[in-house]
């Protein structure tokens, strides 16, 4: 096969990791023309809007970074099929939800989007392509995507490679300038070899070549469940041990703190809350213990099924806590919520904690304001109608929206911090203790603000893994 020095990427899906990735990519690499395609128009018109403030994708930095490239090396199009045949590179990076239907329901990953990439890649391919698996998937992906592109009987030859992306949102655009590591797998061909060379000398324009590692392809698709799946445990080892602090009066970030100064444990991600959310460790990990289940390791399922368990009675325990404070009965009363998305800086609230939270509440006829700086009211209801729990009337109106956070926290009986944005800390909390129903209630699910400070003004505070004063 022959494999020119890369000159033009082509990117299938513009989504958050689509479009970051490329736009980033595109500012280091002014040489090659990047262009991501979409099958979603209203999305393509948003990420070529002339008012940066719309792009459809909130990420610190990326704004000036999709200035930088955009028109110069950096395109944003519908046009699938010219665009695809035109590159030498194609990158898929569309997303990859759980299975809601038919066989793995529930669980495994739905390639249904892959699948449809690697489809169209065949369909209008006239020259040779490295076709990069960018979005995460299960281990063997490669091998579904290779049988759809060697039997186009065109005679167009294709290598595949596993790339994927170990980004966090909220940190996406220094993520992408200083990763850790980048990943890629590859054949163990001459061919594969390089084409794992031609994709390692793209990144090589910005990342040291000591970080850009080489694998084969399985031991990279598998690595990125891994990845995951390490960092959502940790998260729910220290929200188990959060438990455990509230009925001993240990403190759960001091405990935190004395466990990650040992170096062979280390201090990140140790951050108790009230639940990990995002599109993809939860996704993630029924991917993994679909998997193991499939070979038959259902001892190893088992373990990592625990990590989403924890997840679940973390939010529910956070949920019923606000319940059994407000003597049981929430009907009529106003229940303020500071955030909505996953995580700071971010406008996703893919399987934000705080979606569970509130239709835990709203079981109980609990009226819920929230506040989010970035995430849309439309968004906020889609999120509430898709489970499903109630009629979308009812959610209407117990789910209310509130683009200013003094009137969401006016007349409320209780406050819930479900995402952690730096902007709660500096409120001016005696105007809002003023402005509540007394007694005063803070249910603090990310431990940002000060306890000791808000208790003094008069408020009723209960952290997480914290003893309850
Ligand atoms: P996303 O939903 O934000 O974006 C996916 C995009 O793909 C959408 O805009 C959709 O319209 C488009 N698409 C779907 N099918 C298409 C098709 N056939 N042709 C053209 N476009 C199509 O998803 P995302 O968050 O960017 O995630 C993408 C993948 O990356 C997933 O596999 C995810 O697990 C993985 N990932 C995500 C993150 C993250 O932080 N969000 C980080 C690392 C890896
Ligand atoms: C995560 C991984 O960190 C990325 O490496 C990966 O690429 C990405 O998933 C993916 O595959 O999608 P992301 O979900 O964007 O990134 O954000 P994280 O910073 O990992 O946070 C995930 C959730 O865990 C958030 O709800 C966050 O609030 C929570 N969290 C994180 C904690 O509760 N405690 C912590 O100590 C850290």
């Amino acid at each position: 096969m022959n494999i020119p020095e890369i000159r033009k990427i082509c990117c299938i899906g513009a989504g958050y990791v689509g479009g970051p990735t490329m736009a980033v990519m595109a500012q280091k690499c002014p040489h090659i023309r990047v262009v991501v395609v979409d099958v979603n128009e209203h999305k393509i018109a948003q990420w070529n809007d002339t008012n940066l403030d719309n792009l459809p994708v909130y990420e610190p930095g990326l704004k000036e970074v999709v200035k930088e490239a955009r028109g110069r090396n950096l395109f944003f199009s519908t046009d699938m099929d010219a665009e695809i045949d035109n590159a030498d590179m194609v990158f898929i990076s569309v997303n990859t939800p759980t299975k809601t239907y038919g066989k793995g329901k529930g669980m495994a990953a739905d390639l249904k989007y892959v699948e449809l990439s690697a489809r169209k890649i065949a369909e209008v391919a006239t020259s040779d392509k490295i076709v990069v698996e960018k979005s995460t998937i299960p281990i063997r992906t490669a091998q579904a995507v290779r049988k759809i592109l060697s039997n186009t009987g065109n005679g167009v030859n294709f290598q595949i490679l596993s790339n994927p992306e170990f980004l966090a949102e909220g940190t996406a655009v220094n993520d992408l300038y200083n990763p850790d590591r980048v990943l890629i797998g590859g054949e163990e061909s001459e061919d594969g070899k390089k084409a794992m060379e031609a994709l390692a000398s793209v990144y090589n324009n910005w990342i040291p070549k000591e970080r850009i590692l080489q694998t084969n392809i399985w031991s990279s698709e598998l690595s990125k469940l891994v990845a995951n799946a390490f960092l959502a445990q940790r998260i729910s080892s220290i929200n188990a041990i959060s438990a455990l602090c509230e009925k001993t009066e240990a403190d759960v970030d001091e405990v935190a703190k004395a466990i990650g100064m040992d170096t062979r444990i280390g201090a990140k991600f140790l951050r108790s809350s009230v639940g990990f959310g995002g599109s993809c460790f939860q996704k993630d990990i029924l991917n993994l213990v679909y998997i193991s289940r499939f070979y038959g390791l259902d001892e190893v399922a088992y373990y990592w099924e625990g990590v989403l368990d924890i997840n679940d009675y973390q939010k529910n325990r956070f949920a019923d806590s606000i319940i059994i404070k407000l003597n049981n009965t929430l009907s009529d009363k106003k229940i303020a919520f500071l955030g909505w998305a996953f995580k700071k800086d971010t406008n996703d609230s893919r399987e934000s904690a705080a979606i569970y939270v509130a239709d835990r509440l709203m079981e109980d006829k609990g009226t819920i304001a929230v506040y989010d700086p970035k995430v849309s009211e439309k968004r906020m209801h889609d999120d509430i109608n898709y489970l499903n729990t109630r009629d979308k009337e009812e959610n209407d109106k117990l789910l209310q929206y509130y683009p200013d956070p003094y009137e969401a926290m006016k007349d409320a009986y209780a406050i819930a911090v479900l995402t952690e944005w730096d902007e709660f800390l500096d409120y001016d909390w005696q105007k809002v203790y003023d402005n509540m129903i007394k007694p005063a209630y803070i249910f603090d699910g990310r431990n940002i603000l000060n306890h000791d400070k808000l208790r003094k003004i008069g408020f009723n505070v209960q952290g997480i893994g914290k003893k309850n004063k």
